[in-house]
């Protein structure tokens, strides 16, 4: 197997980091990275705040439903989809373009989580452990006021990152659903219900796998809990005013 295949493979979150910092030209090698990822019409329809300010990092980590290793982490980095430079850059040049839609909101998306994701995988490539912190789309109001952000800049993804602690490195990857499941061929196919409770069984490895309980607690601890039901919220909130904005004469 490849190194670079062999990564994507072992590639796991980390979430305790050692306590030593990141060095700069890790760093930058790292951000460097990201913004050769693929991106759409070479724009960069992103922006990342490095977020070095540690008060700022323990404001960050409970509006992000308090997740306390955020402030511990040596280095956080926040994607925003950012359509405000691109107008700005049009406005610059004199012209009068269109505003932002939804199109160029979902494409400033796809670039920002590209570029996240060649973050991670360079930082993989350093020894630098990872993670994602989905709950940066929380708390709207907190967030824009703490990072400036105007309506067509949206935090679409926070990475944290570090030297991973030892037991982190021997903590198993969690298993993914089979093939079969996720992929289909030339059309879009709703699974059965037999197929659901078959994929968890077998992601479950275990055969008194109690599907219904399974689904009980998930569904209670992580799709109706306060901090997911904040996010849709506060990605409502997002979308309407970017959309509101587009949409002003
Ligand atoms: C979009 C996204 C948001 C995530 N948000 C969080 C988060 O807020 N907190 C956290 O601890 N992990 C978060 N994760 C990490 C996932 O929990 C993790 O990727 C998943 O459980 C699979 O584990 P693995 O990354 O170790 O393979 C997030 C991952 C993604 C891709």
């Amino acid at each position: 197997m490849n190194q670079i295949y062999e990564s994507l493979l072992s590639r796991k979150s980390v979430r305790v980091f050692e306590k030593r910092s990141v060095e700069d030209s890790i760093k930058e090698a790292v951000l460097h990275a990201a913004f050769q990822a693929p991106t759409a019409g070479n724009q960069m329809l992103y922006s990342i705040i490095d977020v070095t300010d540690e008060e700022l990092k323990k404001k960050l980590s409970i509006t992000c439903d308090n997740q306390r290793f955020i402030a511990e982490a040596p280095l956080v980095f926040i994607f925003l989809a950012d359509s405000r430079r691109w107008m700005d850059a049009y406005e610059e040049a004199g012209l009068t373009a269109r505003k932002p839609g939804a199109g160029d909101l979902l494409l400033s998306i796809q670039d920002a989580v590209i570029a996240a994701q060649n973050a991670v995988t360079a930082a993989e490539s350093f020894g630098l452990g990872s993670c994602y912190i989905g709950d940066i789309l929380e708390n709207v109001e907190e967030v824009r006021k703490l990072l400036d952000l105007d309506a067509y800049v949206v935090p679409i993804t926070m990475l944290v990152l570090g030297y991973p602690e030892a037991k982190q490195k021997e903590r198993g990857k969690p298993v993914r659903f089979e093939k079969e499941y996720i992929v289909h061929e030339n059309h879009y196919r709703r699974l059965t219900p037999v197929e659901h409770r078959e994929m968890f069984a077998k992601r479950s490895g275990s055969e008194t796998f109690d599907y219904d309980e399974y689904m009980r607690k998930f569904c209670e601890r992580k799709y109706m809990s306060e901090f997911s039901l904040e996010m849709t919220r506060s990605s409502a909130v997002y979308l309407k005013a970017f959309l509101d904005e587009s949409e002003e004469e």
